[in-house]
């Protein structure tokens, strides 16, 4: 498998028991140090999402932890949509968890301060992220700051694209892909997608926003462009 935005690879960590070839690539130099680092029998690249061929395909591509919102502008997401097919052949599967545009403009899911807490034997902090929302771009914008006991206050800045249903599809098919499955929710509930905030919170507080989807890559058409 390959996990595109695979940030310190801990989901290819979880699944390297099972799936005996695991491959990340993450933007980030450091992530991708780290993730070498303890991520023993796991091949990293630092590459951008965007560009990076590997040469190769994969039976199973995944873009998780909402990586795909990294992509901003409709260019961003088409050259990544690429970059799936380009390690995808006929069959292999590609999960993406962008976060849902519906919920964010259309429904209640902007919240301007939303409190996150990470509770590990090993770590503890506490955070508080403000929102804004750019409605014209789609994009979300989110100052986050950390308190950790004994350490100053550190505090990072992201932007995330939003997408609506009706958008995925339509990129991932112009990508060569079937979708098979697009959920709103965590339980794989068939709903409206309208991103109605259920279930118990989660540490990014993204519970209900984001679309999870799955699909697979057709086979390439004789004469097309693979
Ligand atoms: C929210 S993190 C998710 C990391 C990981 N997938 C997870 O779920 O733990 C998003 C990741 O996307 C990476 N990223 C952002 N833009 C990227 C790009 N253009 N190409 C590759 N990775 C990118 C970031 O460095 C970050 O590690």
């Amino acid at each position: 498998m390959l996990d595109v935005g695979c940030g310190t690879g801990r989901h290819l960590e979880a699944l390297a028991g099972t799936i005996p070839e695991c491959c990340g690539v993450d933007l980030l130099e450091s992530n991708i140090a780290y993730a070498r680092s303890v991520r023993a029998g796991i091949t990293f690249h630092v590459g951008d999402m965007r560009t990076i061929r590997l040469g190769r395909t994969f039976d199973l591509v995944t873009c998780l932890g909402n990586a795909l919102s990294y992509a901003l502008t409709d260019h961003d997401l088409t050259e990544t949509v690429r970059t799936f097919a380009a390690h995808a052949h006929g069959g292999t599967l590609l999960v993406v968890d962008p976060l849902n545009a519906r919920t964010y403009l259309e429904a209640d899911g902007f919240e301007k301060r939303i409190e996150g807490r990470v509770d590990a034997p090993e770590f503890k902090a506490t955070s508080v992220s403000l929102h804004e929302l750019d409605r014209t771009a789609r994009v979300l914008k989110r100052t986050r700051t950390w308190r950790i006991e004994g350490r100053a206050d550190v505090e990072d800045y992201a932007e995330y694209r939003l997408l609506f249903p009706e958008e995925v599809q339509q990129m991932l098919e112009t990508g060569g892909f079937q979708v098979l499955g697009m959920y709103d929710n965590r339980e794989f509930q068939c709903t409206d997608l309208t991103g109605r905030i259920t279930g118990a919170p989660d540490v990014g507080g993204l519970r209900g926003r984001k679309l999870y989807v799955v699909a697979r890559k057709l086979a390439a058409r004789p004469g097309g462009d693979g």
